[in-house]
């Protein structure tokens, strides 16, 4: 099936981002999200990359309308009825995930994929909650979408052969770089190797061996990394850190490398998520 209309469920930071890159490629777009707020909030989002992009010179202005003319905001997942592919980046809350695939396997024609942007969790277990397991996959993009060129395909256990494919083809077809994850398991390739960087980052801060703006500047002077652990977790979203430590936590039989630290706690508890709250690890309130 050729895929001209993409669903996506979420308008936030990854939502937008996805939504973007898909209009690109001259796919029509319903994004949706639970209250027009959020809808409006994604809309902004991807209007203001492609003004970014007019102004650098680097995209003409008759073709930023027509991108953004792909691109149909809804709060009403009914929509959903008519597309040929859905990509899901709902909030990294497992049950959450589970009710969203539920909703869009009764809304969505049977021979349509429906993919999780999901970090780190189970895509056998999402699909469980499906009678589509064959076409659930997983499709990990990188923060922020329209520039990080890393697509992480996830096959579940179920997965078929034909859904990898559409999911590897169309990464590609949206100037991606796919790689094939051949078994579920838990943050894949990236999360599983990114995870105990940043753990270690907080903990070094914790047992006061360093300051948080030291940290950074060491990992980037000495590892040559574009940004230091903390300076990430605040792009990235601290809640996504804690959600995807709590799973490794319960899924990797609860072994003590995956213990969420305490500071790491308090920024949830305090509601300091990173730039998305203008605090985090940083503060960008100025
Ligand atoms: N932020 C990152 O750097 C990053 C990178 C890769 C993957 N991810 C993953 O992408 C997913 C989304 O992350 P994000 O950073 O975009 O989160 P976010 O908090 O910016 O956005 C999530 C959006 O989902 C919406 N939502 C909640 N329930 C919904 C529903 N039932 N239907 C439609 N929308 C709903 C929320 O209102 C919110 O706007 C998570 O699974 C996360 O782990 C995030």
């Amino acid at each position: 099936m050729e895929i001209k209309k993409i669903g996506v469920v979420g308008a936030g930071t990854m939502g937008n981002g996805i939504a973007l890159v898909a209009a690109q490629i001259g796919c029509d777009v319903v994004m949706r999200d639970i209250k027009d707020e959020f809808v409006q909030r994604g809309m902004k989002a991807i209007n203001g990359f492609l003004s970014k992009s007019v102004e650098k010179g680097k995209l003409e202005a008759a073709k930023k309308d027509e991108i953004l003319g792909h691109v149909t905001g809804t709060t009403d997942m009914s929509l959903m009825k008519d597309v040929d592919y859905v990509i899901e980046v709902v909030v990294e809350d497992l049950n959450l995930k589970k009710s969203v695939f539920k909703e869009l396997d009764e809304i969505c024609r049977p021979e349509v994929v429906i993919a999780s942007n999901t970090s780190s969790m189970s895509i056998t277990e999402i699909a469980a909650s499906t009678k589509r397991p064959d076409k659930i996959c997983g499709m990990h993009f990188f923060n922020p979408v329209p520039i990080m060129r890393l697509v992480e395909v996830i096959r579940g256990h179920l997965t078929s052969e034909e859904t990898a494919m559409t999911a590897m083809n169309l990464a590609k077809k949206m100037g991606k770089i796919p790689v094939d994850v051949k078994k579920d398991s838990p943050g894949f390739i990236v999360n599983r190797i990114m995870l105990p960087h940043l753990l270690e980052a907080i903990k070094i801060v914790e047992e006061g061996i360093a300051s948080i703006a030291d940290v950074d500047i060491a990992v980037k002077n000495g590892l040559n990394y574009p940004m230091g652990p903390f300076e990430l977790m605040d792009l990235s979203g601290i809640d996504i850190a804690y959600f995807v430590t709590e799973y490794f936590f319960k899924e990797m039989n609860k072994e003590l490398k995956w213990v969420c630290p305490t500071m790491l706690k308090n920024m949830i508890r305090a509601g300091r998520l990173g730039r998305k709250t203008n605090g985090g690890w940083y503060d960008y309130s100025k």
